[in-house]
């Protein structure tokens, strides 16, 4: 996952930062929080103002800063700015992924963190895969504009997230004679759409970041206002400090440490609850209890950690334990499920494709998933709920998800740890989606697999052959049919065991409720796929003649089978070709105007990169394909039983 790679160095150098930063100020409490706002709101500017008046940055500190924007090219205040202004044009034009820049600073009474988010993109993901855990969001708004959507939606996050501190930062007062009414106007009309959302109570501070107004100190110009000025609100609201060592104890797997044949022990980040040795501990999913025996960490044992510490914890039984496992406590452990309820939020050009199978990455586990069209999208500007195919950018929407295997999770309501995820596409390795888990659909939970006395291997030895997929791919009329007819011939021929699954056949049965959208070639594929597995489990060498124009689509069934009984078979036909040919009149009725989607004038094809068999039909003849395919697959080693 290269895309995701300067994310994590990222990460690395904020740990770094704030192990020195916490050292300087131990005794204080600290607040992490975050500001929502575009750089039309003075988001920049504000977090500027905050860190020069609290005259409390460390030279050191600016130098790291500095020195990781440089490296990531892309976090100086100017780009920023640039960023800012539109969106993420920038972004989408250079196709980089920019993270969130951290900045540490500290007063008297209190140390911060905050996450300064570039784009909301980013501030989504931040928010949502709970990476920030903040507890106070600052929701900017520029006091000419009043309440915008985008205050509406980050609003909605920041509840959603879980953050019960909101800041309303009515900024630019300057620029509007510091009038009262216009200020009271904007939070009447917020706390409207506030009390519909479930947020009862928030702080709204009229202010100049520009200026310095209601910043450090309480300005005399306002002199109407008569609450705190931001630092003030910042230093002294209570924030709930215990909440997650409260919660039973979990911990995800992020990697097993295994130095020597003497030392085994099981290292990451408490995610919830507390741990000392002895207690009895459950490893999930497997379910084995055992209990702890030492809390290693660098600076020597521990009896005793917490919510937010990384240790190593070793256990008194030789219990099998992974990378992407939960050790969690025994009487409480969390659950593992593989279909759920969940609220996305897509942070993608490209629309979510319901079906499509993306890695689903939660704390340290990373499976495959797909999505369910949604069950709603909600307005965020009525809380509405929305009839909706799919997601678009900055679409809220609650959609079922299922993953590919078991994972450990909560309701992100109980733990937002084991509660967040976000979606990566497989192709790209962009993030393009984040996401709560709900629940578990107790369906999941009730449907278990059947073992089977009569097992594939039996089937396949039965017939005296090795199952395989033929997956032929090409363009409509690039031959497909043709040649995995012919391939068939020769197979029954020679006594081989066979079924051919053909794109116009398959419609008019299983899919014909299918059209040619992305979502239903999707789907398609999907059924042609488990039933072709199914088919292979009876022992058959399985032919499928279809477009399947989508690269993850064959990916996805390549992964179902077992590895080297998927063939992808690419019949290479140029479009010109194809379309010369036009043997069912479908190129002329698409050109015509007459027939939409059709792959190749108005739906793309994604050829496969590295395809088993390759055949060009320019330049070989359909019987001569059918030997060269035939040859392939029963001359490979220990095929030809
Ligand atoms: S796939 O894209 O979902 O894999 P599939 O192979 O099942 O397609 O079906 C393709 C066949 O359906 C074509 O060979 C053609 O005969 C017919 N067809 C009808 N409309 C379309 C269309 N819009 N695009 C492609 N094929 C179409």
């Amino acid at each position: 996952m290269t895309a995701q790679e300067p994310a994590y160095k990222v990460d690395a150098l904020i740990a770094e930062d704030i192990d020195t930063y916490l050292a300087l100020h131990q005794r204080k409490s600290m607040l992490r929080f975050i500001t929502c706002g575009s750089v039309d709101d003075g988001k920049s500017t504000l977090i500027g103002r905050l860190l020069y008046d609290s005259k409390m940055i460390f030279e050191d500190q600016l130098a790291a800063l500095e020195s990781d924007s440089k490296r990531a090219g892309t976090q100086g205040q100017d780009i920023d700015f640039a960023l800012l202004v539109d969106g993420l044009a920038a972004e989408r034009e250079q196709g980089i992924t920019i993270d969130v820049a951290y900045r540490f600073f500290a007063t008297e009474k209190r140390k911060f963190i905050v996450a300064d988010t570039p784009g909301h993109e980013q501030y989504t993901r931040n928010m949502v895969t709970g990476a920030s855990t903040a507890d106070l969001a600052v929701i900017l708004i520029d006091a000419r504009k009043g309440v915008l959507t985008q205050t509406r939606r980050h609003s909605y996050l920041a509840h959603l997230v879980g953050i019960r501190n909101i800041v309303l930062a009515v900024n630019k007062m300057d620029l509007v004679e510091y009038d009262r009414d216009t200020f009271d106007a904007i939070v009447a009309d917020y706390r409207e759409f506030a009390t519909s959302i479930g947020i009862d109570d928030f702080t709204a501070i009229p202010l100049s970041g520009l200026r310095g107004d209601n910043i450090a100190s309480v300005s005399d110009a306002m002199p109407w206002y008569d609450g705190p000025a931001l630092i003030d609100h910042l230093e002294t609201v209570d924030i709930d400090l215990t909440s997650e060592q409260d919660k039973p104890f979990r911990m995800a797997v992020q990697w097993v440490n295994r130095p020597n044949l003497d030392f085994r022990g099981f290292s990451g980040t408490i995610a919830s609850g507390s741990v000392r040795p002895g207690d009895a501990i459950r490893v999930l999913p497997s379910g084995r209890t055992s209990a702890i025996s030492r809390i290693v960490t660098m600076d020597g044992d521990l009896d005793h950690a917490v919510a937010g510490q990384s240790v190593t914890l070793v256990l008194a039984d030789e219990v099998d334990c992974s990378r992407g496992d939960a050790i969690a406590a025994a009487d409480a452990p969390p659950q593992v499920a593989d279909q759920f309820e969940a609220t996305l939020v897509w942070m993608a050009e490209q629309e979510l494709q319901p079906g499509r199978a993306y890695w689903l990455k939660l704390g340290t586990q990373t499976v495959s998933a797909t999505v369910q069209p949604p069950k709603y999208a909600t307005d965020v500007n009525t809380m509405a709920e929305l009839s909706v195919k799919t997601l678009g950018l900055n679409d809220i929407g609650v959609a079922e998800v299922y993953t590919d295997r078991g994972i450990v999770f909560e309701p992100y309501a109980d733990n937002a740890e084991l509660g967040g995820f976000i979606l990566i596409d497989k192709a790209t390795n962009a993030t393009v989606g984040a996401g709560l888990l709900n629940f578990a659909l107790r369906r999941s939970q009730n449907i278990h697999w059947q073992s089977v006395e009569i097992g594939r291997e039996a089937h396949a030895a039965q017939k005296n052959q090795r199952p395989r997929l033929l997956w032929f791919t090409g363009l409509s009329g690039s031959g497909k049919s043709t040649i995995a007819n012919m391939v068939e011939k020769r197979l029954h021929a020679l006594g081989k065991h066979s079924f051919l699954l053909d794109g116009d056949n398959v419609r008019h049965g299983l899919n014909r409720d299918l059209g040619f959208t992305e979502t239903d070639r999707i789907e398609n594929i999907r059924r042609v796929g488990e039933v072709a597995k199914l088919m292979t489990d009876a022992g058959l060498i399985v032919l499928t003649a279809f477009i399947s124009p989508f690269r993850a689509e064959r990916e996805m069934v390549r992964k179902m089978l077992p590895e080297g009984e998927f063939v992808e078979i690419f019949v290479d036909t140029p479009l010109e070709v194809a379309e010369q040919r036009d043997v069912k009149g479908l190129y002329k009725k698409a050109r015509a105007g007459e027939l939409q989607n059709f792959t190749g004038i108005d739906s793309p094809y994604e050829p496969p990169e590295a395809p088993d068999i390759r055949i060009d039909t320019t330049k070989i003849e359909p019987d001569e394909a059918a030997e060269r395919i035939v040859d392939h697959i029963l001359g490979m080693a220990g095929t030809s039983k």
